[in-house]
């Protein structure tokens, strides 16, 4: 047999090159890669233009990364990517909250607020009272847990990608449940918004006729000693890219009724309980 690589050895020939002492895992990563990789493009037969095309747009799909801006986990978001190595990774029992995709616009270190306290800073938006149980699978309360929240404002736009215009930690905060194991505290009814779509991302969405928007979320980060966290949203139900989330981020156990109420200033309420799993 040769072993010079022709259309129909090809994968076999990249494959048989590694090394014996290559890493077991990495050997299995770098064999199905090569082999997918390579089933992909008998399957398209690019021509010569399309793969450089294509070597393009990964170029300036790396060019356009910076400290403030990740196009290639972008990428892996909007083709779906994100989303399934995270349905991988987070396998959980029926009835626990599910996972979804962290994004990009989490920040460490936001301040612990007292229960009840408002997170919105900037006061613009329509108030919303958030309120829930973190519970154990079989329905007990968790005390102790920590409910780190993220949200954007009333325009969209998260408070690090506006320095200037909204106050530090601006519809964020961190709660911690007491031995009842619940929470409540007000935000605003967030508003959907696009993902970044001025790079290579956006110019391969608007290519295949997809649009960039996530349905209107809030994000949550929620564990406590002993349980496995989870990194989720609450979405909210009726939006009109409910079903067509940019990254894919929605499950039905998300989607949120976020009910109108007259409370003084507070125009809506969103109920949801997170269901930890034991880690
Ligand atoms: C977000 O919801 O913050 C987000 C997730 C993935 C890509 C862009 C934004
Ligand atoms: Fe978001």
């Amino acid at each position: 047999m040769t072993h010079y690589l022709n259309e129909h050895n090809s994968a076999e020939t990249v494959n048989s090159r590694m090394g014996e002492n290559t890493h077991p895992r990495l050997r299995q990563i770098m064999q199905s890669l090569v082999t997918h990789l390579h089933a992909f493009i008998k399957d398209v037969e690019p021509t010569e233009e399309e793969w450089g095309v294509a070597i393009d747009f990964l170029t300036r799909t790396g060019q356009i990364c910076s400290d403030a801006r990740q196009e290639f986990i972008l990428l892996s978001d909007a083709l779906g990517v994100s989303m399934l190595v995270d349905a991988i990774n987070h396998r959980r029992p029926d009835g626990a909250t599910e996972n979804t995709v962290f994004g990009p616009f989490h920040v460490d270190g936001a301040p612990e607020r007292k229960m009840g306290d408002s997170i919105n800073l900037d006061g613009r938006g329509e108030l919303c009272r958030y309120e829930g149980r973190v519970l154990d699978l079989q329905g007990n309360p968790i005390p102790n847990a920590y409910i780190d929240v993220w949200s954007d404002n009333d325009e969209g736009f998260y408070d690090v990608q506006q320095p200037d215009i909204q106050p530090p930690f601006n519809n964020r905060g961190i709660f911690r449940t007491g031995a009842d194991g619940c929470y409540f505290f007000l935000g605003i009814k967030p508003v959907s918004y696009p993902i970044p779509n001025d790079g290579p991302v956006g110019q391969m969405l608007e290519k295949v006729e997809r649009h960039p928007f996530r349905p209107a979320h809030v994000h949550f980060l929620c564990g406590a000693e002993g349980y496995d966290r989870v990194c989720t949203h609450i979405f909210v139900a009726g939006d009109p890219y409910i079903e067509s989330d940019a990254v894919f981020g929605v499950k039905d156990s998300l989607i949120v009724d976020f009910e109108p109420v007259v409370e003084g200033d507070i125009k809506w309420k969103a109920a949801f309980d997170f269901v930890l799993k034991p880690d």
